[in-house]
């Protein structure tokens, strides 16, 4: 049976040694926790580092035996090995420069090779267990190579890739030395996943300037295989949450808690040790927040929980200096004997525990320089069964982007986290729960499971379109079918799209009348008596029929509204049907979906879909994406798809290039029918041309015709080698 191989650097669970014996513990991190309670469906496998360094054979041996129960494998890395790509490049390289700390990034040539040679570790082990049908699920930047090492060995293979952190843009991104290489590894799955349209867009922008490949609609074209990136932000395992909040263990701490704090109001505060979380900066705005507000003194405690991470790192090591510095400075101002300002823990607990902080704090404060999504956030939003509480949250946090009932916040500037302190800590409780009613609403919907199902579907979807455009392209052997096809025919008809299809694309629209080569192939292609020749196109009726007059051909004119037989004057036809709607809902439900705050309105005769809720640019790229897919499925239903402020219309329309086809059609029984087009509005003529007619499409998205070429020169040559 087909698996789903998920890769990250670390393992879900990390190993202790006891006394001889091992001990897994669930590890730390977005990443671990979010995907935890996921992989151990069926007959996956999770393949990674178990956290520490293993020089011993027997117990490497037990080790994997130990892991092998929990579907786990592991990449064991030598002591150099964690020192070089995990501490090293991953560490003091990537997540710098991918949180835009470059002031601390380190370029070494050294740490760049230990980071190829494990990432060449990794594909090792994937390929030892990787069968044909196999899904591999590849996570964050300390494998950013991995992609195209196993896309060498497997060229088949069904690769996703998510980004845990931020993609940073282009102007911090091409200051590492090794940028092109690192986006070559990125480039060797199938699709790519950001958490936020920023990264997304980020990630194609550096795509485009360092190795020269645009895009259309986040799909690339990477020589010649098709290569999709998304946004699809991380949700969190919200019954987990939401249950531990409920369950006896959680409730007896909190009893137990709540008598040590005795009545302080709490702010909590929880993050691995990292300078990307802001955590100096929080504990400076608490700092100015009791200075500012004496009323508050005795009153309201910050409860601050810093998890050990990467504590080897330079950087690290300096920033738990500070945080002990500025704790100590804080406390020893303003404690009292029967109060502690800052509750300070530098160390990890356990999920009972944390539930009791989540539950028992009214106030989150979520502050990071820079976070690709921050999972607690919403855990505490999760955790508050009674929706009380308020979250403060960073804009440069990913979750900002879908939490904006939270306070959001600059954490550069104090004052505003100061008034943000204010603000929340004073909220009435009515506003509390609506604000929290919002966020919990959208958290459930868009929950972990929402997420790896909408990640396998895309990542299906891109390889089903993969298949779809490999056998489509023209090539000498169907180029020879259709010759033989026309040559054999009694009647002829041809459909031509002109803007992209006859002529390249020009930004002054009125300089593309045909040109030399063009005229000729006109001229040959409409003097041949077996052929009726019609161009089918948006433009309007004026420019085409004056730059078309020297030719005996049809013109169809602005998608279908005005036509046109030979000499005759122009005319127009009208129609209506609307037997439509349920069939468009399903795809529209399927954006609502993966579009954290759209909604689709119904009206009688249409069906809308807002976006002015969403995220800015998310909201724009879907809209792109939507539209191309509502007209591809438009097929002859007579319906006009139209972008308007913030919305995307479907309803009905009485005319389409489809529709205005199937009159030609009707008229002219030929026993050869061929139509060529290269957008969207092209995709109604493909879908009624009977089903032995050649369909051609220029351009590599996908589209209803049978046939591709790469641009309107290959149409150009295909017609002269006709004629
Ligand atoms: N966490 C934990 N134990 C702790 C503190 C935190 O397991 O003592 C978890 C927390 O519940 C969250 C994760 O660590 O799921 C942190 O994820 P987040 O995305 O907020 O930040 P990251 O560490 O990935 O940068
Ligand atoms: C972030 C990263 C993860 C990483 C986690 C913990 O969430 O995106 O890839 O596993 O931090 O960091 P660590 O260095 O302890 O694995």
């Amino acid at each position: 049976m087909a698996k789903t191989i998920i890769v990250s650097n670390r393992l879900p669970v990390k190993i202790k040694e006891e006394n001889g014996d091992y001990e897994f513990k669930p590890s730390e991190g977005g990443l671990a926790t979010g995907l935890g309670s996921i992989y151990k469906q069926g007959g996956n496998i999770w393949i990674g580092w178990p956290g520490m360094a293993v020089a011993n054979t027997d117990k490497r041996q037990l080790i994997t035996k130990q892991l092998a129960e929990e579907n786990m494998r592991p990449v064991f890395l030598t002591p150099t090995e964690i020192e070089e790509y995990y501490e090293g490049f991953s560490n003091e390289t990537l997540w710098p420069n991918f949180h835009y700390f470059n002031q601390y990034t380190e370029y070494d040539d050294h740490l760049w090779k230990a980071y190829q040679k494990v990432n060449r570790k990794f594909a090792k082990e994937i390929e030892s267990v990787v069968e044909p049908e196999d899904t591999i699920w590849i996570h964050d930047y300390q494998l950013l190579l991995l992609p195209q090492m196993i896309r060498e060995s497997a060229p088949k293979a069904s690769i996703g890739f998510f980004l845990h952190i931020p993609f940073p843009s282009y102007e911090s991104f091409r200051l590492l030395p090794w940028r092109r290489e690192l986006l070559k590894g990125m480039l060797g799955s199938d699709l790519l996943g950001f958490h936020t349209y920023d990264d997304m867009r980020h990630f194609l922008s550096s795509v485009n300037r360092l190795a020269g490949i645009g895009n259309s609609n986040g799909k690339i074209n990477v020589n010649n295989r098709l290569v999709m990136a998304d946004a699809l932000p991380m949700g969190i395992d919200y019954d987990k949450y939401a249950e531990a909040a409920a369950s006896p263990e959680t409730l007896a701490r909190e009893v137990r808690y709540r008598t040590s704090v005795g009545s302080s109001r709490l702010i909590l505060s929880i993050d691995r040790l990292d300078y990307s979380k802001g955590i100096p900066q929080r504990l400076k705005a608490f700092e100015l927040f009791l200075r500012k507000h004496p009323e508050y003194r005795e009153k309201v405690s910050l409860l601050m929980v810093v998890v050990p991470s990467r504590d080897k790192v330079g950087k690290y090591k300096e920033l738990k200096e500070e945080i002990d510095l500025l704790v100590g400075r804080i406390n020893g101002q303003y404690a009292r004997l029967n109060w502690t300002p800052v509750h300070y823990f530098y160390r990890s607990f356990p999920l009972p525990a944390l539930s009791a902080f989540y539950r028992m704090a009214e106030v989150a404060l979520v502050t990071p320089m820079r976070d690709g999504m921050n999972l607690v956030c919403k855990e505490f939003i999760a955790s508050k069964l009674d929706k009380k509480g308020v979250l403060i949250l960073s804009e440069m946090a990913g979750s900002s982007k879908e939490l904006s009932d939270a306070i959001l916040i600059n954490p550069n500037d104090i004052d505003q986290l100061v008034s943000a302190l204010k603000k929340a800590l004073s909220m009435p409780e009515k506003q509390q729960v609506l604000h929290m009613a919002v966020m919990q609403k959208s958290l459930k919907r868009y929950n972990i499971h929402h997420w790896v199902n909408l990640f396998m579907k895309r990542l299906d979807y891109i390889k089903t379109e993969q298949k779809s455009l490999e056998t489509k392209l023209v090539d000498q052997d169907i180029l020879s079918e259709i010759k033989k096809a026309y040559n054999k025919a009694k009647k002829r008809l041809i459909f031509l799209d002109y803007d992209g299809t006859l002529v390249g694309f020009n930004s002054n629209p009125e300089l593309t009348k045909p040109d030399r080569q063009l005229t000729n192939i006109l001229t040959k292609l409409t003097s041949e008596k077996k052929n009726k020749v019609v161009v089918i196109s948006g433009r309007g009726r004026k420019t085409l029929e004056n730059w078309l007059k020297p030719f005996d051909l049809d013109i169809i004119a602005e998608h279908g509204i005005w036509l046109k037989d030979g000499k005759k004057d122009w005319r127009t036809i009208t129609q209506l049907t609307d037997t439509w709607k349920e069939e468009f809902m399903n795809v529209l439900e399927g954006y609502v979906d993966r579009t954290p705050g759209s909604f689709v309105e119904k009206k009688d005769y249409s069906l809308v879909w807002h976006y002015r809720k969403v995220e800015t640019g998310l909201g724009e790229a879907r809209t792109r994406e939507l539209t191309s897919h509502l007209k591809y499925i438009a097929n002859d239903k007579n319906l006009k798809v139209l972008e308007g402020n913030k919305v995307v219309e479907i309803k009905n329309s009485e005319v389409d290039k489809g529709k205005a086809a199937k009159d030609w059609l009707r008229k002219y029984k030929s026993d050869f029918i061929m139509a060529c087009g290269d957008d969207w509005t092209d995709e109604d003529t493909f879908k009624v041309m009977p089903p032995e007619s050649y369909t051609i499409k220029v351009g590599s998205t996908s589209s209803a015709a049978k046939y591709r070429v790469t641009d309107f020169e290959e149409i150009r040559s295909i017609l002269e080698s006709l004629t």
